[in-house]
């Protein structure tokens, strides 16, 4: 065990280590910023353990970058530390608690700055006149960016007052440059906080000026005011007197009662703010107490940082499961040591497919980095292969289906390994619970786990016996109460009248959306149903097994043939057909789309809309609702027949394709307005 560790941490050492050379010395991003301060933040822990088998050259103990031999070396007039970094609220009230404790008796404000993600640099005034600019470097020796950072104009060159003065803050540059530069580098910095570092260690300062950067100062350190400020509220306001930049984004607040909403605000905000931030500083206000509480080796006792929660984290793979889905596609999924990512506990990710494993080669007990893929669902990102075990193995693709037993089928050119039995438990579950979904029966009260409680019960076994429970079929089993019960079956029965198309996005027919299925529930409306206001079960399944050829399928956008046969295969199948004649006695109302209530006089009448990424004014189903009100057609998939995408936030490949397409793309409020 204690070599394991011994290993672990020089593993750990070795990779940071890495990292820092190659971030500050080469501006080169090996991995992401936030996997560092997780592995960091790992190794800390480790270190804190097992205090002896922490290395001589551990990035916990040394601050900052090595020295480059490009520049002139300068001694600082007083060192220059880092920040404790922490991660939680509760870390912050820690620091409040330990301040509380050394200086009891007085209540403490704090003030809090936006933690920009920039480039720690101190200038040196002598008798009012602006001499010199040092980076952080090593804490004691920094190294002369005189001449780049002279190229920033918002830095006074000769202050209003004849004095001597030694000020820290931080360079950086704004989102917009970063972007415009960026475009026309070929080999592009990862982010602003690079390029700022990368523009500062430029030796011609005619890049620097093209540049744009830009300062904001925090801190006053050695000086000689006449009265010289006691808050850090007040040292912003004496560095604006005196003509320095500084950042208007900063608050005083009362410890722990203003916090919460402190956090708040900026977590919102920071996405706004014309510069990246990645979290928030925390000092003590009064600058006296701050000098009473001092340093440690390495970071202040009067402040902390706060990281703004990891989009992306670092965990460990404790197991590879495989579940079953609704079509029988088997998913492997890495079992994680739980990790806090974007505000939720990630105990699982989902690894997709058996191509996805192996592309992405992950392994039990390897290190992984984890995101949320569209901020919903926790995805493996990439293995930390140098964390890996030595003797680790390639997790081996099942021959079997793990719910059934049932030999898998690999189908050629498909990714997905896949249990084919009809009646397989765990397919049918999912089926089951398809089928009472919101879209689908939208039956309220039966989600997936009383769905799996009943089937495992023997109570359900296909769609007709929900229609046939009553209040003694409950009987034994565990927390439904006759309330309980009564609401569900009065869900069941309010389920009898339903869209066409919520049944047939019911049925569970493999590849068939919600979109899909009101584009096909409108078509049998059109072609069979226009005398008629109502349809039997087995009606339509004969309409379904006629209409649905392949060639009616690939002429609805976005089928490929493979998934057309499925579908076939599907619907004419001997287990649909069973449920079917099962939920024949059930007298269904379906409601038929109604065909000719569009308008047609507004501009999307008759027009092909596609929606895509987030609408934050309308939601989704909203906008939908209301194209479709305007005689709109709202497609799944993208294709040359398309007259809008509407994108919203964080759109993806729809756009891309758009773009390559020629579609005209319309953000949400050009589509607001169109609509208005
Ligand atoms: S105060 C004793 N205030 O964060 C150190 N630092 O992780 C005093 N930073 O080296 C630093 N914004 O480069 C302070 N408002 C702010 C800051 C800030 C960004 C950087 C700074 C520092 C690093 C520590």
């Amino acid at each position: 065990m204690s070599k394991q560790i011994q290993e672990q941490i020089k593993s750990l050492t070795q990779k940071i280590n890495e990292w820092n050379k190659e971030y500050f010395e080469n501006q080169k991003l090996l991995f992401d910023e936030s996997t560092r301060d997780q592995l960091k933040k790992q190794l800390q822990k480790l270190e804190n353990e097992y205090p002896d088998y922490q290395f001589q050259n551990s990035p916990n103990l040394t601050i900052g970058a090595r020295l480059s031999n490009d520049f002139d070396k300068l001694k600082h007039k007083t060192p220059k530390k880092s920040l404790q970094d922490v991660f939680s609220t509760s870390e912050i009230i820690d620091f409040f608690e330990r301040v509380n404790k050394s200086i009891p008796d007085q209540k403490h404000s704090y003030f809090l700055e936006p933690k920009l993600d920039g480039l720690n640099v101190t200038l040196w005034y002598e008798k009012g006149v602006f001499k010199k600019a040092l980076t952080r470097g090593n804490g004691l020796i920094g190294e002369d960016i005189t001449h780049t950072i002279s190229t920033i104009n918002s830095i006074p060159k000769n202050l209003n007052l004849d004095i001597d003065l030694e000020v820290t803050g931080e360079v950086f540059i704004k989102k917009e440059d970063f972007h415009r530069i960026n475009e026309s580098q070929e080999q592009k910095y990862a982010n602003p906080r690079n390029l700022a570092s990368g523009t500062v260690r430029q030796l011609d300062p005619t890049v620097a000026k093209e540049r744009n950067l830009q300062i904001f100062l925090y801190n006053l350190a050695q000086n000689n005011l006449k009265d010289p400020p006691k808050k850090q509220s007040d040292v912003l306001k004496t560095l604006k007197l005196l003509n320095f930049p500084v950042n208007p984004n900063s608050q005083e607040i009362n410890a722990k009662e203003d916090l919460n909403e402190a956090i708040l605000y900026y977590t919102d905000q920071k996405n706004n703010f014309e510069y990246e931030i990645d979290g928030l500083v925390i000092k003590l206000d009064n600058l006296v107490n701050q000098k009473k509480l001092g340093f440690t080796a390495k970071t202040p006792k009067f402040a902390v940082a706060y990281k703004f929660p990891a989009e992306k984290q670092v965990t460990k793979v404790n197991g590879i499961t495989l579940q079953v889905g609704r079509t029988g596609n088997i998913t492997p999924v890495a079992e994680l040591d739980p990790v806090l990512v974007a505000g939720s506990t990630i105990k699982r990710a989902t690894l997709h497919n058996f191509d996805e494993l192996y592309n992405k080669d992950v392994r039990i007990d390897d290190t992984v980095i984890i995101h949320k893929a569209g901020d919903i669902i926790p995805e493996v990102v990439e293995v930390v292969l140098d964390l890996r075990p030595k003797d680790s193995k390639i997790f081996q693709k099942p021959s079997l289906c793990p719910a059934c037993n049932s030999n898998l089928v690999h189908e050629e050119g498909l990714a997905a390994l896949k249990c084919i039995n009809f009646y397989c438990p765990a397919k049918l579950k999912n089926q089951l619970s398809h089928f009472t979904s919101k879209k689908g029966m939208n039956i309220k009260g039966l989600g997936q786990s009383i769905v799996d409680i009943l089937y495992d019960n023997q109570i359900v076994e296909n769609f007709a016996d929900f229609y046939n429970l009553q209040e003694d079929s409950f009987q034994g089993l565990e927390g439904f109460k006759s309330k309980r019960i009564n609401n569900l079956l009065d869900a069941i029965k309010k389920s009898k009248e339903i869209e066409l198309f919520h049944f047939i996005y019911a049925l569970g027919i493999p590849h068939l959306g919600e979109q899909m299925s009101k584009e096909i529930a409108e078509n049998i409306t059109n072609k069979f149903l226009s005398n008629q206001d109502s349809i039997s079960v087995q009606d339509l399944l004969i309409i379904l097994q006629t209409q649905l050829t392949t060639d009616y399928l690939e002429s609805l956008e976005g089928f490929a043939l493979k998934s057309a046969f499925e579908i076939i295969e599907y619907i004419n199948s001997e287990f649909l057909s069973k449920q079917l004649e099962k939920l024949k006695s059930i007298n269904f109302v379906f409601e038929l789309p109604s065909l000719n209530q569009k308008s047609t006089n507004t501009a999307l009448a008759n027009k092909k809309l596609v929606f895509t990424g987030t609408l934050l004014k309308t939601g989704r189903s909203e906008a939908k609702k209301e194209a479709e009100k305007q005689g709109a057609k709202v497609l799944s998939a993208m294709s040359s027949n398309v007259d809008f995408l509407v994108a919203g936030e964080k759109s993806g490949s729809k756009l891309k394709k758009a773009k390559e397409l020629g579609v005209k793309v319309l953000t949400e409020q050009e589509f607001i307005d169109l609509i208005n």
